[in-house]
């Protein structure tokens, strides 16, 4: 272990770590003898609002200070459930901006990070809205958000998601990150109990959505559900896969996609 800021373990950013999976996150983290670096708009080590331009530089700012001898690890959570551009301006810019940001301050022993995205990246999106965030066009992405239709509940949403997830599978193989030596995976959990799906919705309004999205092994998820899942991608055990998006959604996603996911994959092994 090079230089440590923290002692013994290693450093993680944790975003949106005051609440639901990213707390969750956390409390795992430091338990099992890491420091983690917690941001979000308040209560944590570093409060930043990341929907903004100037949040986002301040993120980078005070993790250098906070860390000046760098980070091993970044997880990039913090999000919002709108169907407002806030929506897009934090699960997209904001998450894309922790991750580039932050990846310079990254060491050379064992670097890490992963990206939430949600099971929503399945769901219906705005076409127009995954291709202005995935050209880094904030303004565009968030007008044809605000010109959505105001019964389009989940479209932006679905959408940040959708380009979060594209961003993840266009980058991680690149010089930057791959070539780095710096593995980039995402968790798309299903349906979790946590103050993001609870808030402004009834008991009645919860049983609705949770029919509509199946689960084949039951339940419903606790933010705890989905940590174990963050902790492998982040762990120094993983150094062979990168790109990927591993759904921690009882199984839903297989009901939503089938079975030959592999069917549209190149074959031409020029290309392999
Ligand atoms: N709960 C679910 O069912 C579910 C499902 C799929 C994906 N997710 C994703 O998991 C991640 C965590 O969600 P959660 O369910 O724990 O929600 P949550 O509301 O409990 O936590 C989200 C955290 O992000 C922070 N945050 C929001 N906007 C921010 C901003 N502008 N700048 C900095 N921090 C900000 C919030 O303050 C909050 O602490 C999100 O990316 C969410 O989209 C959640």
């Amino acid at each position: 272990m090079p230089d440590n800021d923290f002692g013994e373990g290693r450093t993680i950013v944790v975003t949106g770590a005051a609440s639901g999976i990213g707390a969750a996150t956390a409390k795992h983290l430091r338990a099992q003898g890491d420091h983690v670096i917690g941001v979000d708009l308040a209560g944590v080590d570093v409060s930043v609002d990341l929907a903004t331009l100037t949040g986002r530089a301040a993120i980078v700012d005070a993790i250098r200070d906070l860390a000046p001898h760098g980070i091993d690890g970044i997880v990039a959570n913090a999000g919002v459930h709108r169907r407002d551009a806030m929506t897009v301006r934090v699960n997209y810019f904001g998450a894309i901006a922790s991750l580039e940001g932050l990846r310079p301050l990254l060491r050379l022993d064992a670097p890490r990070a992963v990206l939430i995205t949600s099971r929503a990246v399945l769901l219906p999106v705005d076409d127009g809205v995954v291709e202005a965030c995935l050209a880094g066009n904030e303004g565009r992405a968030v007008s044809l958000v605000d010109a959505l239709p105001g019964d389009a509940e989940h479209t932006a949403y679905a959408s940040s998601k959708r380009a979060a997830g594209r961003w993840l599978r266009r980058t991680a193989p690149t010089a930057e990150w791959a070539g780095a030596g710096i593995p980039l995976n995402a968790v798309a959990p299903g349906w979790v109990n946590t103050p993001m799906t609870v808030r402004d919705r009834t008991p009645a309004d919860v049983a609705r959505v949770m029919a509509a999205r199946p689960m084949p092994l039951g339940g419903r998820a606790e933010s705890t559900d989905i940590v174990p899942a963050i902790a492998f991608f982040l762990s120094p055990a993983n150094t062979r896969i990168t790109g990927q998006t591993l759904f921690v959604d009882g199984g839903g996603e297989t009901l939503m996609c089938q079975e030959d996911i592999w069917n549209g994959a190149a074959r031409d092994e020029q290309r392999m």
